[in-house]
């Protein structure tokens, strides 16, 4: 017998074939919009280095809302840029706060928005660190559980549907949880920022939060990009201390880690394709340098294909609108 010519290309004939075999598809429905809410009235600020996006005050911030659910787009996460920064953070835990006002003014139009809201402490610190520092200058770790536990409640006393802890500080998990349980929130989920690499992607993100650290970085307690193993440790411990959902970020150079944690871990996985991600796209688009319609969907496409059911994007937008269009 002859063994048959090989010919995969059949597959690839015409669009419509494609289409037919395609393994992975993007839906608009797979997107979690980030939002910046920043003090004062009546602003929208472009935020300089990421094209496209920009910051509003509370009495603006719908506008945007809006847009993005009448794309369909069935999420937001939000991050505050409060007025008054402190050594605590301890504006996170207003109740009158940009986040907290947000959630309730989204929650009242939309209701079935979900709405997710960032834990950390780094938008609400004047040193701009993910939690309470000890004298030394090293961050505290114990004393900060209990301000983000607060943070997270006054969070889901405003409506927020999920709390998204991205400070890294370890238990943070199970101290929102506890928080979360006392006062009768047992059904506002925990979307764990589980594995978070100390990177160089988020640059935009800090000048967009003003949350650049003013002396040192994140390396103690952000995780180091060498490592993988301890991604499984660090999804092993959220999942043990309550997490719902976990999340890999950045996105593009961890698409291997959120491939395995996508098979380790039958939870809902997130990942974040962040501020450097989309600005890096945003710039060689303007230059002409690359088509950034196509690389944008290439990358969000990588990201779903690596096993990530859900994508934090500033492309969501732009995104959904095409996809919408087909
Ligand atoms: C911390 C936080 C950061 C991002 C999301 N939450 C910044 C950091 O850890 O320095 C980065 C997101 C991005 O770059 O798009 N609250």
């Amino acid at each position: 017998m002859q063994f048959p010519e090989l010919r995969l290309r059949r597959l690839r004939k015409t669009p419509a074939i494609r289409d037919m075999v395609r393994e992975t598809t993007l839906s608009v429905k797979d997107f979690i919009y980030p939002l910046f809410v920043v003090h004062g009235k009546n602003k929208r600020e472009e935020i300089k280095s990421m094209p496209g996006i920009y910051r509003y005050s509370v009495d603006r911030v719908m506008e945007e809302v809006d847009e993005v659910y009448e794309l369909g787009i069935p999420a937001v996460i939000l991050f505050g840029i409060p007025a008054k920064k402190d050594e605590q953070g301890s504006s996170a835990l207003d109740d009158n706060g940009e986040v907290q006002q947000t959630v309730r003014k989204i929650k009242k139009k939309y209701p079935d928005m979900v709405v997710i809201t960032d834990v950390c402490l780094c938008e609400y610190t004047s040193h701009g660190h993910c939690g309470i520092l000890t004298k030394n200058g090293y961050v505290d770790n114990d004393a900060t559980l209990e301000v983000l536990a607060e943070e997270a409640l006054s969070h889901a006393r405003a409506g927020a549907d999920i709390v998204a802890p991205s400070d890294m500080m370890d238990g943070r998990v199970f101290a929102i949880r506890e928080k979360l349980d006392e006062h009768g929130y047992e059904n506002v989920a925990i979307l764990s920022y589980s594995v978070k690499y100390a990177s160089a992607f988020y640059g935009p993100f800090r000048d967009a939060a003003e949350s650049t650290p003013a002396f040192g970085d994140r390396r103690s307690y952000q995780m180091d990009p060498g490592n993988v193993k301890e991604a499984l440790r660090e999804a092993t411990l959220d999942i043990e201390e309550g997490a719902d959902m976990i999340m890999v970020k950045p996105a593009l150079s961890y698409l291997d880690v959120i491939s395995l944690l996508a098979e380790e871990f039958p939870y809902p996985l997130v990942a974040y394709n962040v501020s450097g991600e989309y600005s890096m796209v945003k710039s060689a688009g303007k230059l002409g340098w690359i088509d950034e319609t196509r690389v944008m969907m290439e990358i969000l496409l990588s990201i779903k294909r690596a096993g990530a059911d859900l994508i934090i994007t500033y492309h969501a937008k732009e995104a959904g609108k095409i996809l919408s269009s087909k």
